[in-house]
């Protein structure tokens, strides 16, 4: 059982730093930039910072979903996405599919520069969209780390 216990804390290593680091961008990053820049500057100082963090996400989002599809596969653990109290999978992996699909499709195909896209053709330069979206995505990931451990540690839901 070894096997699952090293994919276990690559998973959950991966998961600190990725969460970790939007917790930070969140509860940190945003809202200093947004009392301290001028509105016009804001989302090109963020863009600068964001991008560097963008890489480092998507190492720890690939090993994530490389050490939880591992372990799906020694549990032999593919129907409990038939049950549903196994709601927590289905959070992990919907969750996975968003930062997946936002940090290897939708930034690096349509945003080089994150958010460029949105800022000419709609004129927006401050944060706050920006700020609104980090704390929904930052909550939603908290309630699916609080719950995915529970779940994995045998609480009955
Ligand atoms: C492709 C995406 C993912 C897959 C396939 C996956 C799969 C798994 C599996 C199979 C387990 C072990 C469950 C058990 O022991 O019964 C697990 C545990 C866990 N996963 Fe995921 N996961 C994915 C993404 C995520 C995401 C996005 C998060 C949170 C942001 C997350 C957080 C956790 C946590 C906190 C645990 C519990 C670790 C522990 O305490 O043992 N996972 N995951």
């Amino acid at each position: 059982m070894n096997d699952l216990s090293i994919a276990r804390a690559v998973h959950t290593l991966s998961i600190v730093v990725w969460i970790g680091g939007v917790g930070f961008v969140t509860a940190v990053l945003i809202p200093i930039i947004r009392r301290t820049s001028p509105e016009k500057e804001q989302l090109s100082i963020f863009n600068t910072i964001e991008n560097r963090f963008a890489l480092i996400a998507r190492f720890a989002v690939a090993l994530a979903g490389v050490s939880g599809v591992y372990m799906i596969y020694i549990l032999n653990a593919w129907d409990r996405f038939n049950d549903i109290r196994y709601f927590w999978m289905h959070a992990m992996l919907l969750l996975w599919l968003m930062f997946a699909f936002a940090l290897f499709v939708i930034e690096p195909f349509f945003f080089k520069n994150h958010g460029r896209i949105i800022k000419e053709r709609h004129g927006i330069t401050n944060l706050r969209k920006t700020e609104i979206v980090h704390w929904i995505i930052f909550i939603m990931s908290l309630a699916t780390i609080l719950f995915s451990v529970l779940g994995a540690h045998g609480f009955n839901y």
